[in-house]
């Protein structure tokens, strides 16, 4: 399959939208930064990455931490090496960079990937924004790298998310995060709040995203900025996958394909241009989570999943 593109976001064209401030020394895997036009990232499937505007690649499908312990945290991550992940989804708050870092090296050591050829995201936890330099130190001190790929701010938190947001410019000056970006902002004006606010435009922004709260206006909102969207509780979260599994729309569209209703709900996701995380402890799991790569949702799909719709949110954080 040619270079997807996201038909959806042509109709979010917007003119004369700033650009973000790019460093001015580039990293050598680092890219020219895509033009600010206002457009939502390109995906691209046969590379299974998203152009970044931070010029940087992502890949647009990755393994999720929250719940697990560290030492579930290293063999999750390991295994989802092994099975072809490239990205993998942790924060400060969730108590297992450690067991990210160690998962990892694993890998490296097995001579499964090197370094480089993982995106590494972590957050910083609200408790940290009064102190987000040092916040930054520790999550690549309990990660045990030397760089780390995406940090994001945890939460919106209106009392000093911005100067949090301002160490993590500083630390993507002195080449210890590469991207920087937000998570839990619900609302445009929030969102503008902090965008409008800062130099280095927010390169992704995660939310809770699902076909029943697909996150529409928000991932419109923010092709303005040329931040992408990434989609956290992608199955519904632990305790609220069989809800989104049998639903009959989804199990009849995975009857139809002979996949599982997870692996139509992340493969709808990437068609739908949302990067998507699933959260796993379990081999088998981990494994079919990927294996997404191999067929294709059609259009009237595509319809019948975004008919989902429900603007029901699982958490109520
Ligand atoms: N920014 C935020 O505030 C925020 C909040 C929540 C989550 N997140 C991120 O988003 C990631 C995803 O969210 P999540 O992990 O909470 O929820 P999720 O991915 O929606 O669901 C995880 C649940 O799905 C199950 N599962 C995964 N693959 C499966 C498969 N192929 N078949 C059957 N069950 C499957 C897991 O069970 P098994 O372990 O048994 O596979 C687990 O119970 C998190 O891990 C975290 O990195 C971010």
């Amino acid at each position: 399959m040619k270079k997807m593109i996201i038909a959806a976001m042509a109709a979010l064209m917007l003119a004369g939208c700033a650009s973000p401030k790019q460093e001015e020394e580039k990293t050598p895997e680092q890219t020219e930064a895509p033009e600010q036009t206002g457009t939502y990232p390109e995906f691209n499937l046969d590379t299974k990455t998203v152009h970044l505007n931070s010029g940087f690649d992502m890949p647009v499908l990755g393994l999720g931490m929250f719940s697990l312990s560290p030492g579930q945290a290293e063999n999750s991550t390991y295994w989802a090496l092994k099975a072809g992940f490239r990205l993998i989804d942790t924060a400060r708050i969730y108590g297992n960079e450690e067991g990210v870092g160690k998962g990892l090296r694993r890998a490296i050591d097995e001579g499964i990937v090197k370094r480089e050829d993982v995106f590494i995201t972590t957050k910083m936890w609200t408790s940290d924004y009064d102190s987000g330099d040092a916040a930054v130190e520790a999550s690549l001190r309990r990660l045990g790298v030397d760089y780390i790929d995406l940090m994001i701010l945890h939460h919106s938190q209106p009392s000093n998310d911005i100067p949090a947001y301002q160490a993590m410019e500083r630390a993507v000056k002195e080449g210890k995060l590469r991207s920087i970006g937000l998570s839990n902002y619900y609302e445009p004006e929030d969102f503008d709040r902090v965008a409008e606010a800062v130099e280095i435009k927010p390169a992704l922004l995660q939310n809770e995203t699902h076909p029943y709260h697909q996150s529409t206006l928000m991932k419109e909102h923010i092709a303005k900025y040329g931040t992408v969207l990434e989609s956290w509780f992608p199955l519904g979260g632990r305790g609220n996958t069989q809800t989104l599994f049998n639903d009959e729309t989804i199990s009849s569209i995975s009857e139809a394909h002979g996949k599982s209703s997870a692996q139509v709900i992340i493969r709808w996701n990437l068609q739908a241009g949302n990067i998507c995380i699933p959260g796993s402890s379990n081999e088998d799991h981990i494994r079919e989570d990927y294996d997404v790569f191999d067929f294709e949702l059609y259009e009237e799909e595509m319809r019948q999943m975004e008919a989902l719709e429900k603007d029901q949110r699982f958490a109520d954080y």
